[in-house]
């Protein structure tokens, strides 16, 4: 009782402080405000970026010091670094009329400049506590630069590989997606936003834009609401929850009204369904380009966009150009001006900016920080997290550390692809390549013999594609032919072949949709010769996407998917090769047999006319004629090199009622020859609803690692919360009925059992 009362008084006083520091806060930014002319507050709402960096829209901004100092910029992105931060805040905190200071954001995806894999890949290891240290290590790294505010996580839902921004999210579920977001939340703002080592997140890209119709960048969006409420706006909703700071809008349309444009997306839901309380900032120009979305000239949309909700124009100068004529046209309310300009100024009253602006310009802390031996060691341990190995035929792997390696292959002996998309202040010379890796972990005891074996592409304009930010697609010294000759060569004379393949890193990315996932033709050729050699042939696939790889995976006797490592790509996947790592990842998005299977993802409807699997090919069944509706390989699907097996499922009851929980249990044993690490999943299937419910559903996972022989006990609470689902009048509800419970290894090798959720 006494503990009780002493636990309620402290939640009491913390809510006390928090109020007060709240009504600080708004006393103190009310003043600011009092003093601020329009043409100031307008300011705010600005977000400028130089140029110089990696500009992903055709525009940059103009005569950027000028307008700071006029009052006319509340941020900027794309410059990095103590000095050139510190400059840029100096002509505003000492140039500018109000001293107000700037807020400093970049584009920080995975990692800053120590780079780290790319979030699809950090999202295989289903590791949540890592992948929240993966984002803490990056606010440390990114705020001792002088850098405030990132522009991640990115959070879209895609069941479409074709999308070349698949890489930079955690794949098609929305539970798991929902944990990686509310993690990585966690790990970049901690618990004190004005602490020098936390930044502020921008979950993003808010909403839906993940459902690009065709896998084609900035497409069309259509879905249905109880569509969006069960599988895509979960992760966003996962963010505000863990007090994301700001939300970016997406370049989409969502039901015919542009992200940037819709009121009932950043108003009715944003902040009065969800309660969210910091600023929205628009995507790269994705104000002004609802102009050509047909919305209307450069006021119109900017009207629309304020209206809307939206707080900050990114690059587009929309609200800069036109909020001051739209004012006395009563396009925009003076509260509107003020309400935006109230959030970015809170922004930057919770990152601590008023009291000390240059606080995130410490050259000391940017010394100690930036690129440091811990932070290569935090991005080689998220590499060997991230692997996941899909086929190990023979026992292949791990690698002995002995006898003669073939290392083979464009991407073998390669630094300019190994950071993956959107590493903007990432150096790619300072990676480690694979062959670098492999020598170094396998030590003098093994000879390895390289040979490059072809181009990552021969197509002359896909290379010039992915060699927009610098070369990617190396093209010789040899023709195709001498490549592959001098390839099948190195690999005659070696006990074991190591392939290591894939896309360039510029495949994928913004504005990097592909309609063919196969590997590029002189890859596939130089895999089919390896073949021949009858060598046992390990493929190791980098990529920033699911591919069709089916040939290909028959053809190797190991395969190991390792994305876009980072900089540590080469020790990480030496690593797991020679099994210092036992690999545990599991894959987080469905990978199709060929691109005319997609979307394929494993939490599909049933349909009135489903695939029998055990009468494949039936007519007037949901099928194709000329492919199986399985993946290639399932969501959840990766295997260890030991193995682990599961005893049936057992629940602690067989009914319950909405207030009261069954415990479902499975004993899962290492049966295998190592110690390794296995993602329990647990899957439910709702078989009776109002509306109709997916064959299969993640509600919960556990990583467990087990010694060899050893076995234990896991188990999953089930509560009335994880039976619910949206149904025709957008109510959040369970209904009685029959429940399926999955549990195991993979979406599509599981135990079941079942209950029935009573009235
Ligand atoms: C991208 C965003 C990014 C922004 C700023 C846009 O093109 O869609 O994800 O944060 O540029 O670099």
């Amino acid at each position: 009782m006494k503990k009780l009362f002493t636990i309620g008084a402290m939640v009491l006083s913390l809510f006390a402080v928090a109020q007060n520091n709240e009504a600080k806060m708004n006393a103190f930014v009310s003043s600011l405000m009092s003093k601020m002319t329009l043409d100031e507050k307008i300011g705010q709402l600005n977000l400028v970026t130089p140029g110089g960096g990696v500009a992903t829209g055709a525009v940059v901004s103009t005569d950027v010091e000028g307008k700071i100092k006029a009052g006319k910029v509340g941020g900027l992105f794309g410059v990095i670094g103590v000095d050139k931060i510190r400059q840029a805040q100096e002509l505003a905190v000492t140039g500018s009329h109000l001293k107000i200071p700037l807020i400093f954001g970049s584009d920080v995806i995975h990692g800053y400049k120590t780079t780290f894999p790319i979030p699809l890949g950090l999202s295989c290891s289903w590791d949540i506590p890592m992948i929240e240290r993966s984002a803490r290590v990056a606010a440390t790294e990114a705020s001792a630069d002088g850098l405030c505010w990132v522009f991640s996580p990115m959070v879209d839902i895609a069941r479409d590989p074709r999308w070349g921004r698949v890489a930079e999210g955690a794949g098609e579920d929305p539970y798991l997606g929902s944990q990686i977001s509310a993690a990585m939340i966690r790990g970049y703002q901690g618990t004190n936003l004005a602490a020098d080592n936390t930044v502020m997140a921008c979950v993003k890209h808010f909403a839906l834009y993940g459902a690009a119709e065709g896998g084609r960048d900035y497409n069309t969006v259509d879905m249905s609401r109880i569509k969006m409420y069960e599988y895509y706006l979960p992760p966003y909703k996962a963010a505000v929850d863990a007090g994301v700071g700001s939300v970016m809008s997406s370049f989409n349309e969502i039901d015919g009204i542009p992200a940037t444009g819709n009121k009932w997306l950043l108003t009715d839901l944003l902040r009065r369904q969800w309660g969210f309380k910091g600023f929205v900032v628009s995507d790269y120009t994705s104000v002004s380009e609802m102009i050509d979305h047909g919305m209307g000239d450069l006021q119109t949309v900017s009207a629309l966009a304020l209206n809307a909700g939206l707080d900050m124009d990114m690059v587009a100068e929309g609200f800069l150009n036109t909020t001051k004529k739209s004012l006395p046209e009563k396009k925009v309310t003076q509260a509107q001006i003020d309400a935006a300009c109230r959030r970015i100024l809170e922004a930057k009253y919770k990152l601590g900016l008023f009291d000390d602006p240059y606080r995130y310009c410490n050259p000391q802390r940017a010394a100690k920080e930036v690129l440091s031996a811990d932070k290569r060691a935090a991005a080689r341990e998220f590499g060997v997290h991230s692997t996941v190995l899909l086929k190990n035929s023979n026992q292949t792997l791990p690698l002995k550390k002995s006898g003669t390696i073939a290392l083979i292959g464009p991407l073998a002996n390669n630094k300019s692809n190994m950071l993956g998309t959107w590493a903007v202040s990432g150096d790619a010379q300072l990676s480690v390549p694979v062959l670098d890796g492999m020598k170094a972990v396998g030590g003098s005891g093994v000879n390895i013999v390289y040979a490059k074996g072809a181009n990552v592409t021969d197509d002359p304009e896909l290379a010039k594609r992915a060699n927009v930010f610098g070369e990617r697609v190396d093209v010789g010294p040899g023709t195709p032919e001498q490549l592959l000759s001098e390839a099948v060569a190195t690999a005659t004379k070696a006990d074991v072949i190591v392939a290591v393949v894939g896309e360039a890193s510029e495949f994928t990315g913004e504005a990097s949709s592909r309609t063919d996932l196969s590997l590029p033709q002189s890859q596939r050729r130089l895999l089919d010769e390896l073949a021949k050699t009858g060598k046992p042939l390990v493929v190791v696939l980098m990529s920033g996407r699911p591919l069709t790889i089916e040939h290909e995976s028959s053809l190797a006797t190991s395969l190991l998917q390792v994305w876009f490592e980072g900089h540590e790509a080469g020790n990480a996947i030496a690593d797991v090769l020679f099994g210092a790592y036992n690999p545990s990842g599991k894959l987080s998005m469905s990978w199709p047999r060929n691109v005319g299977q997609i979307p394929v993802y494993y939490n599909h409807k049933n349909t009135g006319r489903p695939q029998d699997d055990t009468k494949p090919g039936q007519k007037f069944r949901s099928n194709y004629l000329d492919v199986a509706n399985t993946p290639l390989y399932a969501f959840g699907y990766g295997l260890s090199y030991t193995s682990f097996s599961y005893s049936p499922v057992q629940l602690s009851k067989n009914t319950m009622r909405a207030s009261e929980k069954i415990t479902a249990t499975v004993t899962v044993t290492n049966s295998g020859n190592y110690d390794g690490e296995e993602v329990v999943q647990l899957y439910i299937r709702d078989m009776v609803g109002s509306v109709t419910r997916p064959v299969k559903e993640l509600k919960g996972f556990q990583k467990i690692r087990l010694r060899k022989g050893e076995s234990r006990q896991v188990s999953f609470t089930i509560d009335d919360e994880m039976l619910k689902f949206w149904n025709s009048d957008l109510k959040h509800v369970s209904e009685p009925g029959a429940f399926k419970v999955f549990i195991g290894g993979s979406s599509d090798n599981v135990q079941e059992a079942n209950f029935t959720l009573m009235k």
